[in-house]
Parts: C-alpha cells; structure tokens; sequence
C-alpha cells in the first residue's frame, strides 16, 4: 500500500535529508563525481534549505510503502506548470511501480491546480530514470546548463508532460 504523506515536521525534514544523503551517494556518485554530490546535498537537500524552500512554495511528500518511508518527491506549481522538483526512491525500491505511482500522484496534484503541465530537470546522463519518465509519458524539450556555483553545472534535460 502506497501513500504520500505531506512534509510539515522538522522530524521528517530530518528523515528526508537522511535518505536524500544514502540515495544521492549511490546514485550520483557515478554520474557527476563525489565533490558535486556532497555540495548539491549541501545547497539542495539539508532539512534548513527545504525548510526554506516549503516557505517559498515547495511541497515535500514522503513517499510511504506500507507505512516505511521508502522516498520523496517535491513540486512546485510555476504559472501553468507543476514543476517536479525532486522523485526519489530507495534503490531497493525501485523497479515495483512505486515511482509510477508517485508520478501519478503528481499528475493528479498538477490537474487539482488547472495546470496544462508537468515539468522536471534531470540530468542527462541519469539514463534509467529519463526512461522511467519516458514511460510515464514525458518528453525531452530541450536541454539545460545551469551554474549552481563552485564551478559545478547541472547538465540536464527538460522534461514535459502535456496534461
Ligand atoms: C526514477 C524513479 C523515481 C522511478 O521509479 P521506479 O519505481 O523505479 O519506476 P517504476 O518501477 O514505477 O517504473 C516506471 C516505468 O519506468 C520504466 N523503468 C523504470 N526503471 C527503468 C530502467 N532502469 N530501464 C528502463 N525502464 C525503466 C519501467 O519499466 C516502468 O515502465 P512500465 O510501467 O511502462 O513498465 C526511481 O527509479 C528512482 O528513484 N531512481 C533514482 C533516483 C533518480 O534518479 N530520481 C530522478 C531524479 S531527476
């Protein structure tokens, strides 16, 4: 049974940042190198920063599987768009159609919000997730370099699903 349980407590902002530092480690490590990884949790996904980011509109969502916390998923609604921010699962999770679920979730959301849209960075080597979203019925539109500071870029492609 899966649920999405919106994030309003320190304590699962705490969880969360948890997760995000053992997801991002295995996952990224390999795609954009160790030093990038630990400023990109630094900047992005301490339980401060996404403290901030709720106070300017983000949601954060644990992602439960029969209770247990397996995941996150952020968004934020930009004008016509619902920007997915952040879709992540332990890896011992994924595979299950949990992240289906979760991108359906969202879809659901954006639609409750009259948005035309879903739209997501990712970067363009994360090649089993830009399938995933593929499958989920997102489309390449394009690509994106952003200068998140300390010489590192995120090298990404944007993402959109027509609702
Ligand atoms: C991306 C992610 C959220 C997808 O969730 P998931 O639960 O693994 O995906 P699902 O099992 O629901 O699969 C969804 C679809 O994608 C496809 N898919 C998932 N992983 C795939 C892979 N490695 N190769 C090919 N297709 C894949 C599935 O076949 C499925 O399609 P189908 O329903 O048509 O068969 C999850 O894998 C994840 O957390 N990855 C690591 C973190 C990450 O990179 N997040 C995205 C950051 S931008």
């Amino acid at each position: 049974m899966i649920n999405f349980h919106e994030v309003k407590d320190d304590s699962d902002l705490k969880l969360i940042e948890n997760m995000a530092n053992t997801i991002w480690h295995e996952h990224y490590t390999p795609i954009i190198g160790a030093e990038q990884v630990k400023y990109m949790l630094d900047k992005f996904q301490s339980a401060q920063t996404m403290r901030d980011q709720i106070n300017k509109g983000y949601q954060y969502f644990l992602i439960n599987s029969n209770e247990n916390a397996v995941g996150y998923l952020s968004f934020e609604k930009r004008k016509n768009a619902l920007f997915l921010s952040k879709i992540y699962l332990l890896k011992s999770e994924r595979g299950k159609g949990i992240g289906r679920k979760a991108m359906e979730f969202v879809t659901s959301v954006a639609k409750g919000f009259n948005c035309t849209k879903v739209t997501l960075t990712v970067n363009r080597f994360n090649q089993n997730s830009i399938r995933a979203y593929e499958s989920a019925g997102f489309e390449k539109k394009g690509a994106l370099v952003q200068d998140i500071g300390n010489g590192f870029v995120m090298d990404d492609y944007l993402m959109e699903k027509p609702l």
